[in-house]
């Protein structure tokens, strides 16, 4: 290329990109993106156990009602999906999530090491601890108080735990029952000596069902729980949604307007 076709060639191109500068400055801005076809919202079926009032419970329509559903109701219509709620007995609620037959688990459910195991866990919702239910006239003052009494449980839960550690796994002491209410019934009854179940449920009961009859014990030795929701393991783009849906509750107030509706006192 001579000098005289090299400077042309240069002229040409600083002109085109003079051009296309200006060009740019009126173009309009650009069209966005073609808003992507409204995906089939979701319904994703959650697994309760519907015993566990004030968190699940079913109403005299049979409805499933309580902190627990409303908190998960709230989550989903931030997250942009729907819910089912499903009763489902604690016995076999992990065993729904990991055969899939549930996607979601929300049943006041504790955080544990060993059930972090086989499914994964949201960011804690609420805390919790163990609770001691007896007849008013009971002489239990304590957790080791129990150690030799007749005590039932909801079989499975963190109660349960908390028994087998003081009584031995295998004491005969330990009556296990389907669900908590079971146990209080029994407890009212007379066929046992104590019920061990969460601070929330025992306190409801006792409140609501045996005010006359039964008072609560507490123990600092309880060890703090925390409840999740829970999902299959490795479901992380359903978890990552409930997270987010949790996150933005807790912030917009929804998550403290549940809770003081529920509870009658905000949670700090
Ligand atoms: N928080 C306890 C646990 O995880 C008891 C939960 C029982 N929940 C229910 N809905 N029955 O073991």
């Amino acid at each position: 290329m001579n000098t005289r076709r090299f400077l042309q060639t240069a002229a040409v191109l600083a002109a085109s990109v003079l051009i296309a500068a200006c060009g740019k400055k009126e173009e309009p801005a650009p069209a966005p993106a073609a808003a992507p076809a409204p995906a089939a919202v979701k319904t994703y079926t959650v697994g309760t156990d519907a015993a566990y009032a004030p968190f699940e419970s079913q109403n005299e329509k049979g409805e499933i009602v309580g902190f627990d559903i409303e908190v998960v109701q709230a989550i989903a219509d931030k997250a942009g999906f729907k819910v089912k709620f499903v009763n489902t007995p604690w016995e076999g609620i992990f065993n729904a999530l990991g055969q899939g037959d549930r996607d979601l688990l929300v049943s006041s459910i504790t955080i544990t090491e060993e059930r972090k195991q086989t499914m994964d866990f949201t960011d804690p919702y609420f805390d919790a601890a163990q609770l001691i239910a007896v007849h008013k006239d009971s002489k239990v003052a304590s957790f080791a108080d129990l150690k030799k009494l007749k005590v039932g449980v909801q079989t499975g839960t963190t109660g349960d735990e908390a028994v087998s550690k003081l009584q031995g796994k295998t004491s005969t002491n330990i009556k296990r029952f389907e669900s908590t209410p079971l146990a209080l019934k029994e407890l009212e009854s007379g066929g046992i000596d104590a019920v061990v179940a969460d601070n929330g449920v025992v306190g409801h009961y006792v409140a609501n069902n045996a005010a006359g009859s039964f008072k609560t014990v507490n123990d600092p030795s309880f060890v703090p729980e925390q409840y999740g929701i829970a999902v299959k393991k490795g479901n992380t783009e359903l978890l990552a949604a409930l997270n987010q849906g949790l996150a933005a509750i807790r912030a917009d107030g929804t998550y403290e307007r549940l809770y003081t509706k529920y509870f009658g006192a905000p949670s700090k």
